[in-house]
């Protein structure tokens, strides 16, 4: 049996902030990063819509012969995740496995909140599917949650435009709204994979004592839990401490955004997902 990479899909340069983590915790694995930048964002797109690309990147990995995926983007997670477990998996390949973000974020949160009142900054898309809420609700049910929708910054990261006036303005327009529908909040959830990368201007905006939960680590962690429970998915994953890396867009483009995101050179190639 050959053993395969691991898959990590994005709706662009989000799921990034995910990798980087995972080849910090996990430098040993071999990984796939897809990046569908070509029809990014996904978080303003119909449900159909996004499970339908989301399907075309898990039958990518699949044709490359990875034997799990990771959904990094909440987008996908929130809207395709359980449509491809549940419909598409045992049709298209019974033995591999995908699995998504937005599950291991609300296992963590219980450890973290103590007013017992929670902030969910997501997509459209994440906070109109309520995934947050129902994961949430079915482990920690005495959590309160409230979210709020920041549809500008994904935008605002893809096109680099977020160091300045409007990027700060905008990002404080969305941690005030929150705040501000529920005062009580101790700890916000960023759900959304683009958003660690505006960590800096979300903690400049955001008072003190409210802890700040990005997903990176989060996913890494159950990720190394998830392979020691599953020795026989585990077995099947490469370790060579490889990262291959395509875009459906402009590489060039795809190489100079992602230096923000990993802080080091990369060489991507393009590719076109299989329909
Ligand atoms: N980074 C993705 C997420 O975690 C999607 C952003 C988008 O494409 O709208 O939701």
């Amino acid at each position: 049996m050959s053993k395969k990479p691991i898959g990590i899909f994005d709706s662009g340069y989000g799921g990034l902030t995910v990798l980087k983590s995972l080849t910090d915790q996990l430098p040993e694995y071999d990984y796939i990063y897809i990046g569908d930048n070509a029809r990014t964002p996904y978080g303003t797109r119909s449900f159909d819509v996004v499970y339908e690309y989301t399907l075309q990147a898990v039958k990518t990995f699949f044709e490359m012969g990875c034997e799990l995926v990771i959904l990094a983007c909440n987008t996908a997670s929130a809207k395709a995740l359980r449509n491809i477990q549940q419909n598409d998996l045992p049709r298209l390949a019974p033995n591999k496995r995908v699995l998504g973000v937005i599950r291991p974020s609300a296992e963590i949160v219980g450890t973290h909140t103590t007013s017992k009142h929670v902030g969910i900054l997501g997509t459209t898309g994440t906070v109109n599917s309520n995934s947050y809420v129902i994961e949430i609700n079915k482990l920690h049910p005495q959590i309160q949650i409230t979210q709020e929708a920041c549809p500008i910054w994904v935008p605002l990261v893809e096109n680099n435009q977020f160091d300045n006036e409007g990027g700060s303005y905008f990002v404080k327009h969305h941690i005030d709204n929150i705040l501000q529908k529920d005062s009580q909040i101790d700890t916000l959830i960023l759900g959304c994979t683009h958003y660690p990368i505006l960590i800096d201007l979300i903690k400049k905006h955001t008072p003190e004592n409210i802890t700040i939960l990005s997903q990176g680590e989060i996913v890494a962690a159950s990720l190394k839990d998830y392979l020691k429970r599953h020795p026989e998915i585990d077995v099947k994953c490469s370790k060579n401490g490889n990262t291959t890396y395509f875009t459906t867009d402009a590489p060039a483009a795809f190489d100079k955004n992602a230096k923000l995101f990993l802080g080091k050179i990369i060489q991507s190639k393009k590719i076109h997902l299989i329909d």
